[in-house]
């Protein structure tokens, strides 16, 4: 659709993220391709701004050469579309850039800082340089872009210190916004962060900052009290004074675009890709089918899970041959030894497994890095008896939701993370389970298998109705609410 959404800013609204939504880019010289990446993030606000026709700034991974773009190197996307089209501005970043702010600060520190892994973080003084080079590129394009109407909308942990520049650099001030997807961690985890104090200044610099869940805006507002001496954090009202600026602190539990989710679940092509697929794999009616889909990333907790498996078809033989695991699992960050081995102890892991059980006529794990099309991929979850989404520590955590949209006659049953923000919200309907109490991770599946009918009734029953009111525009209605709240000066703001 491209009703515009109500009290969501049209063209005033700049987006900012490290990921563009489209790549374009012309490998191998046949001509120019668009894709676009893994993760919800992308797909989600894409939605938005095809309906507002506002402007999307992000680093242009992918061949500048190939990218159809006009002299201030602006594109307009989704390509070939006719309406709901909004204007895509790639940010051109050098190989050395993308090498110490991508996979130097952003994700060899802030990542593994805020998931709490701190035995991964890998510092390295040119990586803070060049966080602070990008971020002020991002700065300085907002900058070119906005006006005193504008809406700055930054993303994720690879823009930390961009409102605080922007507030700089335009003296009369801009209102922005800072969602930021990932965990935020305790004050005794963040106080191990390089330049961490910097990091919340440059928070600081919004209006206002949203988390998926309100633990992480907890441990924002306690570091910034221990680490910002200037700072006043007035808990009651969550919001942080600090040099004469306010910033709001909330949560906004991010959704899917679930409506979207189920229409494709349900077109034939699904069940025409499920056909071809259990086919291929010898799943049969009668075979009972578990889903994973994952980045390879090492706070997935995919190896506990694989483990997880092995204990429950070594001690519960009726799942032999008649229980399959499919895993998708996205490359990513490979260029991160982190990664790379955590790929690999996967893809042993699975080996080992199906090397262990696996039988003429069965595979225990089918295990794919092939890029799904959505539709393939809710065919996966409509057909999954139970999604098994384990994360060691995950912001927010889409992929379960996105199976609970998919779901049809509210059979599936969801086994989910206490580590996941998603759990926050949707704890009461799934079977919860510790990534690392290996014993009872296992027994859970086995109760999820063998549950009854009219007790997943009601669970999937709970848990749609949850994933539908609080879908992706309830997302975005809510933040823009809020915008809209605080912009409006209030009879106690105005007598100060
Ligand atoms: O979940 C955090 C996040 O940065 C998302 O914003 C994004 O969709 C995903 O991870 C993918 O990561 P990357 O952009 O590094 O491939």
């Amino acid at each position: 659709s491209t009703r515009p959404t109500p009290g969501v800013p049209g063209e005033e609204l700049l987006v900012l993220s490290n990921r563009q939504p489209y790549r374009h880019s012309d490998d191998d010289g046949d001509g120019i391709t668009v894709d676009a990446p893994a993760g919800g993030l992308t797909a989600g606000l894409d939605a938005v701004m095809r309906q507002v026709n506002g402007t999307w700034i992000a680093w242009g991974d992918g061949d500048a050469d190939a990218a159809v773009v006009d002299d201030d190197g602006r594109v307009t996307v989704p390509p070939g579309e006719s309406d709901g089209q909004y204007t895509l501005e790639r940010l051109w970043l050098t190989d050395e850039q993308v090498d110490n702010y991508y996979y130097g600060f952003s994700n060899r520190v802030l990542w593994p800082i805020c998931h709490s892994a701190l035995t991964n973080v890998d510092g390295n003084a040119r990586f803070w340089d060049h966080y602070q080079g990008v971020n002020e590129r991002f700065a300085d394009a907002v900058v070119d872009s906005a006006d005193p109407r504008s809406v700055v909308w930054f993303h994720d942990y690879h823009l930390g210190l961009a409102a605080e520049m922007v507030q700089d650099r335009i003296p009369e001030g801009v209102f922005c916004i800072h969602t930021w997807h990932i965990p935020w961690p305790s004050w005794d985890v963040f106080r191990a962060c390089p330049h961490g104090r910097e990091v919340l200044r440059g928070m600081l610099g919004n209006d206002l900052v949203g988390f998926h869940v309100p633990r992480y805006c907890d441990n924002f507002l306690r570091c910034v009290s221990a680490a910002l001496p200037g700072a006043h954090v007035d808990w009651e009202n969550r919001r942080v004074v600090h040099e004469q600026s306010v910033t709001t602190v909330r949560a906004f539990p991010m959704g899917v675009p679930a409506d979207d989710i189920n229409r494709q679940a349900k077109h034939p092509g699904a069940e025409t890709f499920w056909r071809d697929f259990s086919d291929t794999h010898g799943i049969d009616d009668d075979t009972k089918v578990g889903v994973g889909v994952d980045r390879l990333d090492y706070t997935k907790g995919i190896p506990q899970r694989i483990e997880a498996l092995e204990r429950l078809w070594e001690s519960s033989s009726q799942w032999r041959e008649s229980f399959t695991y499919v895993q998708v699992g996205t490359e990513s960050r490979s260029q991160i030894d982190a990664y790379s081995q955590y790929q690999q102890r996967v893809e042993d892991a699975v080996e080992s497994v199906n090397e262990r059980f696996g039988t003429d006529d069965w595979q225990p794990i089918v295990y794919t890095t092939d890029y799904l099309a959505d539709e393939a991929l809710y065919a996966l979850y409509r057909f999954a008896d139970v999604a098994i989404v384990s994360p060691i520590r995950d912001g927010m955590n889409l992929v379960c939701q996105e199976y609970v949209a998919a779901q049809q006659d509210d059979d599936g049953v969801l086994v989910l993370s206490d580590q996941a923000g998603a759990h926050d919200e949707l704890h009461e309907w799934v079977m919860s389970i510790n990534p690392h109490d290996t014993t009872a991770f296992k027994e859970t599946v086995d109760e999820a298998l063998a549950m009854p009918r009219e007790e997943r009734r009601p669970r999937m029953d709970a848990l749609r109705r949850h994933v539908a009111t609080n879908d992706i525009s309830t997302w975005i209605r809510t933040i823009f609410a809020t915008v809209d709240a605080l912009r409006e000066p209030t009879p106690k703001d105005q007598h100060h």
